[in-house]
Formats: structure tokens, sequence, C-alpha cells
């Protein structure tokens, strides 16, 4: 591979621009200036670097749901927002609750190449909450899982949340949670609130949410396992973790771009792309929660993303499935909400996208710092940039965006995976040149 020299960029938007030459995966170089004959150039001037981003939890649909979504259009997708390593959640269709599935994942990330696809493994067999799925066994795979969850479900049994935490400390992993007590939500249809209560559609209230947010920080402290809390999206919740985090360095949590910009104001629109789950809360959910993730209380902002075919989507409110895209406008999202109004510069950006995250889920060569000998695992990003959102110019194949036809700040340009450039100029760069 030939060199490439990134000219004029910003690392995390501070100081004076520099220049990084990148060799055999690494920044061989980090000077004020560098020339090297017969490196690319790329001209980075006006661009913020950024450690490549790293998302715990999308949903890439594949094996089962190629309609909606694949490992390569979900990697295309992950790349063109600037992330370098993704973590695929298990509910796909058969579940990934074995080693044949999350190595067949494993294998075809590798093959796309665009990001590193890390499969998480189901907890429970078939996401049944029943019976503990074998956890060890998906550890010991070629996959080398670290993370488990059941996301789309909760691991509502108490017991059985504590021996997976238990088991989790010997594979050193972490047990990712969707909080919400299948009780407190049958038939819930959206946010328990005054809008939810005039369209006669049942509420999901927020202590169904909290509720096993406790529940899970207090087994987490009993244990001394690694918990991490799933797309947190009310104000209490926060509030506990505020509480239960200086107990337990064990306990980490994520927030969704959705849940720090869209509140249930969209119920009105009866649209079912603002149908997900959690649901969208209040305005004085959507506030707490962004000053959580400012002060750290919430670790990382992790996508959700959850793309649905059509006829899962296009159709009424109740029977639509919940679920929208994110991985393509998740930084765009974070800037209008935290960078533009002051309460995150580009540092804490870096932090919440991806070295907290790299951190949680263990990786190390990922989320790493801006310097010489480091591996060129970066998004480099237009801060001043605006673009207009529209599905039909998205990567994934299902085009359940919230944000159609928003204007949104900020945008990724190049993405750089151990010195390769899966994105150029917002194009995807295949591996195999297409
Ligand atoms: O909205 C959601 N969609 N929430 C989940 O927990 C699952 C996800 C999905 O798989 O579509
Ligand atoms: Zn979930």
């Amino acid at each position: 591979m030939n060199p490439l020299l990134v000219k004029g960029i910003r690392p995390y938007g501070e100081g004076e621009p520099v220049d990084l030459l990148v060799r055999d995966g690494v920044i061989a170089e980090r000077r004020s200036t560098v020339d090297t004959i017969g490196a690319e150039v790329l001209d980075a001037g006006g661009l913020i670097a950024l450690p490549g981003f790293v998302d715990l939890h999308t949903h890439l649909r594949e094996p089962g749901r190629e309609d909606a979504e694949t490992i390569e259009t979900g990697s295309a997708a992950a790349a063109l927002g600037g992330y370098t390593a993704v973590f695929a959640m298990a509910n796909t269709d058969p579940v990934a609750d074995n080693a044949v599935i999350v190595e067949h994942v494993w294998r075809r990330g590798r093959e796309v190449g665009l990001v590193d696809v890390h499969p998480v493994g189901a907890v429970t067999v078939g996401l049944g909450g029943e019976q503990l799925a074998e956890l060890g066994t998906m550890a010991r795979s070629a996959a080398r899982v670290r993370m488990f969850s059941d996301d789309g479900h909760c691991v509502a049994d108490p017991l059985l949340m504590r021996r997976a935490l238990e088991y989790s400390l010997a594979l050193d992993a972490v047990i990712a949670q969707h909080a919400e007590e299948p009780r407190l939500t049958i038939g819930a249809q959206a946010h328990d609130g005054e809008l939810a209560a005039r369209l006669g559609l049942t509420g999901w209230p927020a202590v169904a949410e909290e509720s096993i947010v406790a529940r899970d920080c207090l087994l987490a402290m009993h244990t001394g396992a690694r918990l991490h809390v799933c797309h947190v999206s009310t104000a209490g919740s926060a509030e506990i973790l505020r509480w239960a985090k200086p107990q337990a360095a064990t306990i980490s949590a994520e927030v969704t771009p959705h849940h720090l910009l869209l509140d249930d104001d969209r119920l009105s629109t009866y649209d079912p792309v603002n149908k997900v789950n959690p649901p969208l809360r209040t305005q004085a959910d959507t506030k707490a929660l962004r000053a959580a993730l400012a002060e750290g209380v919430l670790d990382c902002v992790a996508t959700d993303h959850a793309p649905h075919a059509p006829q899962d989507k296009d159709c009424e409110w109740s029977v639509a499935r919940p679920g929208m895209l994110g991985l393509q406008t998740a930084l765009s999202v974070v800037v209008a909400t935290m960078v533009r109004p002051g309460l995150l510069d580009w540092r804490g950006v870096a932090r919440v996208m991806s070295e907290r995250p790299a951190e949680i889920a263990g990786l190390p060569d990922q989320g790493r710092p801006i310097e010489r000998g480091e591996p060129a695992t970066l998004t480099l990003v237009d801060p001043d940039a605006t673009w207009t959102v529209d599905a039909a110019g998205l990567a994934s194949i299902a085009g359940n965006t919230p944000y159609q036809g928003m204007e949104l700040p900020g945008r990724v340009v190049h993405t750089l995976l151990r010195g390769e450039l899966t994105v150029h100029s917002g194009t995807v760069r295949r591996k195999d040149g297409r």
C-alpha cells in the first residue's frame, strides 16, 4: 500500500493544522509539514481528525432480513457515517445465539472489509429469556464475542440476569441490557404521556425502563460484572446511573442520537418512521440526556441503527416495527444537539463516539490517540458543512430515517481504517475496487 499524506488536518479541532503521514496502517509522522515523494496526497484543509467512531449498537439484519439491510450495505452506511467498528446485534433470523452464526457475521464483515464488524451474542437461547445461550462457546469462537445482549428484548428474569453477569466475568465480557420490564409495556405503542393518551395509544412508561436500570445496576454491584445499559431514554434512568456509577466502575451506558434530538411531539404526525423502542420521550428527557452525556453519566452515543423493510414500516402505527436508521446521521445529530449548543467540544465528540465505546467493548486498536505510532483509524470531518438528509441517497437498503428532508450540520468526508481509505470524499471505496 502506498503511503498516504493527509495535509492540513486539525486533530480534535485543536491548534494549528498538521500533516499526517500514514504508512503501513499507522500514523508514521505527525508534524506541521511533512514532505514525502510518492505518497498519495489527501488535502484535508479545513477538516478535523477524530479517532474512527465505534458503534456499540447496530442492527445489520443479516442473516434473515436482507431485504432491509445486509452486512455489506450496513458496513457501507457505517463507513460513510465515520465508523470504523460496529457491534452487530444478535436479533437476526436465526438468532446469533451460537458460534456458527456469530462466526458467519464476523467472517462476512471481514470479507466486506469496510468496518470491523463485531457480532454481539445473544444472552438467552433464541432471545427467549428462559435459558442462557452458550456464552463461552461464542466467546471462544473465531468471532471472539465479548458483548452479549438480547437487544430488542429485555433479560427480564432477575436470576437469569444475575447468572449472565456472573458468567460474563469469566469471559471478560460485557452484558448489554435492553432495559424494559415487559410486564409494564404490554401493548405499549408510544411514550406514556399526554400525546399518547390523546391519540389513544397504550403508553410505554418511563418506570418500565428505570426499574430494570436500577435492578441491573444493583446486580452489577453485587456481581462485580460489567453491565452496559442500552439506549437510555429517560431523565430518571440518567438519575439512577448518576447514583450508581460512582459506586461501580463496571457500569456503562449509551444514548442514541434520536433520543438526544427528537421528542414525542413527533407522535402527532402518526408517521411510523417515528416509532422506536424505547419510544421518543419528552423534551425534558432530551434535555436531561444531553446534560448527562456532557457530564459523562452517559458514556457514549450508540446509533441503534434499525433498518426495516417498507412493508414493516409503511403501515399502521400499531403494526409497524420499531426502529430507525442512524449510522449516517449520528455525527450530524451529535453536532446539532451537543457541539453547536456548546455542551461538547470535538475532544468530547471523540470521547463519546470513539474512545469510550472502544474501552467499553475492550477494543485495543480503536479509539486511540491521533499520535505518531498509533493506528491510522480515523474519521475526517468537515465541521462547517451542512447537508440535507435524503433516504434515497443513504447506503442502507431500508429508508426509514426520521431526518428525511432535514438540514443537519457537520459531515464525514473521509474515513480511514488502519490506513486504508474506506470513504473518500463522501464515497465508499470498496476493497475490491467497486
Ligand atoms: O427500536 C428498536 N428497534 N428497538 C430495539 O430494541 C430493537 C430494534 C430492532 O431490532 O428493530
Ligand atoms: Zn433495544
